[in-house]
């Protein structure tokens, strides 16, 4: 990774009124969670998913309890690497340019809490909270252990609904609470830092266009092209526990000089 890129990069969001960060499973790999795509991917080994989870969840919500508790195939696999999981230079890098007042807001697909883990505020959680619980009628959420799984499904202690874990399931609506945050916050940018997402999976994969449709630009931090590339004003090719800190560096360095320019 050629410093020239990560010094544009840096001018690029000093420049910016308001970035936004979208971060995909790509920030997690280096926490040692897989991503779903590409070389070494979940779904790349095991297929993906139903794309009518959810329906099979409303049909069947006991079954499909018993099935979440008896944990099988990638499931296993999955919930332990998330148990053992611990952020990485790059989701503490991400908190620090939101300290700095630089990242205004962060997006992330990831349902693994490790950006909260690492100090980051202001997120969205777009696809979820793999340690949390969510009734499907009245949206509340729960940490898992606030709720008993003696009866399956469980239900919601204020409104008597379904509860869930908190993950959004393929063919489920993105809950409106977060999808507005998402919407309004991506309203507001003019400069998105994309990092780890193959950008595939809607609406989150769509932010990226609606900024660039704004005139906003695009900064990319993969190892790989991604279905974004050639959209991008910058791509930073290299993994993003190692991109990220430099990034950060090279911005607090310029921030210095701003403040004593001589
Ligand atoms: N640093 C940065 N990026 C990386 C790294 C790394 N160390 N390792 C891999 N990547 C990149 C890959 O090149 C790929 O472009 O991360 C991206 C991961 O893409 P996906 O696996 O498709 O993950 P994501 O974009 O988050 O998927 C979106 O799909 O299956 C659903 O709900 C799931 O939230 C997920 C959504």
């Amino acid at each position: 990774m050629e410093n020239d890129d990560i010094e544009r990069a840096g001018r690029l969001i000093l420049a910016s009124k308001y970035v936004v960060g979208l971060t995909g499973a790509g920030i997690s790999v280096e926490s040692g969670i897989r991503p779903f795509r590409g070389p070494g991917g979940l779904w790349t080994e095991y297929g993906e998913p139903p794309m009518d989870g959810y329906q099979r969840f409303l049909a069947a919500p006991k079954a499909s309890w018993e099935r979440r508790v008896k944990r099988e195939g990638y499931a296993e696999e999955l919930h332990e690497a998330l148990g053992k999981a611990k952020p990485n230079p790059a989701h503490y890098a991400l908190a620090e340019l939101e300290e700095l007042k630089i990242l205004r807001y962060l997006i992330t697909q990831n349902i693994d809490n490790l950006h909260r883990a690492a100090g980051s505020k202001k997120i969205a959680e777009i696809h979820g909270n793999f340690s949390k619980l969510r009734c499907i009628q009245c949206n509340s959420r729960y940490e898992t252990e606030e709720i008993s799984l003696e009866t399956l499904p469980p239900r919601c202690p204020r409104c008597g609904g379904v509860i869930k874990g908190d993950t959004v399931m393929f063919g489920e609506p993105i809950p409106i609470d977060v999808l507005k945050i998402c919407q309004d916050e991506t309203g507001k940018c003019d400069c998105m830092l994309l990092v780890g997402t193959s950008a595939f999976v809607y609406p989150a994969a769509g932010f990226p266009w609606g900024v660039k449709g704004r005139e906003g630009m695009l900064i990319e931090v993969d190892p790989y092209e991604t279905e974004l590339t050639s959209s991008c004003n910058i791509s930073l090719r290299g993994r993003a526990g190692e991109v990220l800190p430099r990034l950060v560096e090279c911005i607090k360095v310029k921030l210095q000089e701003a403040e004593s320019p001589l």
